[in-house]
């Protein structure tokens, strides 16, 4: 039994997916009272909202981390940290570690406390920042990378951990047809890149083949 497999992280679990599943109304709450400045898609980037993975994409994840025994684990934007949690759990079981990243403090509190309370904080560091910085120092090699910040930053932050990727690292893209990912995408499809990449749902998975 895994680390995933924890009482008390399962139940973390299912409660931050239940709050994140309020998104939807949060954000409809949100347009109603077109408070903020905001509009539309951009409200989204509020503090307030999860943007959290499934399940089953956490799953997912739990499961290609340890299948490919990660050892060095990366993520691009913890959120509240759901993802985190799923990632921790295989870093975890692996003996690696993982080193996540946020650039809002409201949401790099509640992912660090939710990694307390998994009793996961051994096996994950967070940054607190902007990734393109706080990821500059990461040593590699990187095994598995999890891009789930903001779509149009898939690209740099690909690229900044690129050199430092072990041979057969593996990356995932949430939400990947977003059209600002589009520059990520067309690079991990071209063969050039050195990378064979399938769809999974909204994940594009890419191992470095090369
Ligand atoms: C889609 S959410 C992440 C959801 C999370 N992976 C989960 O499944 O629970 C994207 C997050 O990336 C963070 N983010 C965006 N740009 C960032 C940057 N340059 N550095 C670090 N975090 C960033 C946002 O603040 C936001 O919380």
């Amino acid at each position: 039994m895994g680390a995933l497999a924890d009482d008390n992280l399962q139940k973390l679990l299912r409660e931050l997916h239940e709050k994140a599943s309020g998104d939807q109304a949060r954000w409809a709450d949100r347009e109603a009272r077109g408070s903020d400045t905001d509009s539309g898609y951009e409200i989204l980037r509020l503090s307030e909202f999860y943007l959290a993975i499934s399940p089953q994409e956490g799953e997912l994840l739990y499961l290609l981390a340890r299948a490919s025994k990660a050892h060095r684990l990366v993520e691009f934007g913890a959120s509240f940290g759901i993802s985190t949690l799923y990632l921790a759990a295989a870093a975890a079981d692996n003996g690696g570690h993982l080193f996540t990243t946020e650039v809002q403090p409201e949401k790099c509190a509640a992912a660090r406390a939710h990694l307390k309370r998994a009793s996961l904080t051994d096996h994950a560091t967070l940054l607190e920042g902007d990734a393109r910085e706080t990821l500059k120092g990461i040593d590699g090699p990187v095994d598995f990378l999890l891009l789930d910040g903001w779509k149009g930053m898939y690209l740099s932050v690909f690229e900044l951990l690129r050199p430092k990727m072990a041979k057969s690292a593996l990356v995932a893209a949430d939400n990947w047809s977003h059209d600002g990912a589009a520059d990520y995408v067309a690079h991990v499809l071209d063969s050039r890149s050195g990378f064979t990449t399938r769809m999974i749902n909204y994940m594009g998975i890419s191992c470095f083949t090369d």
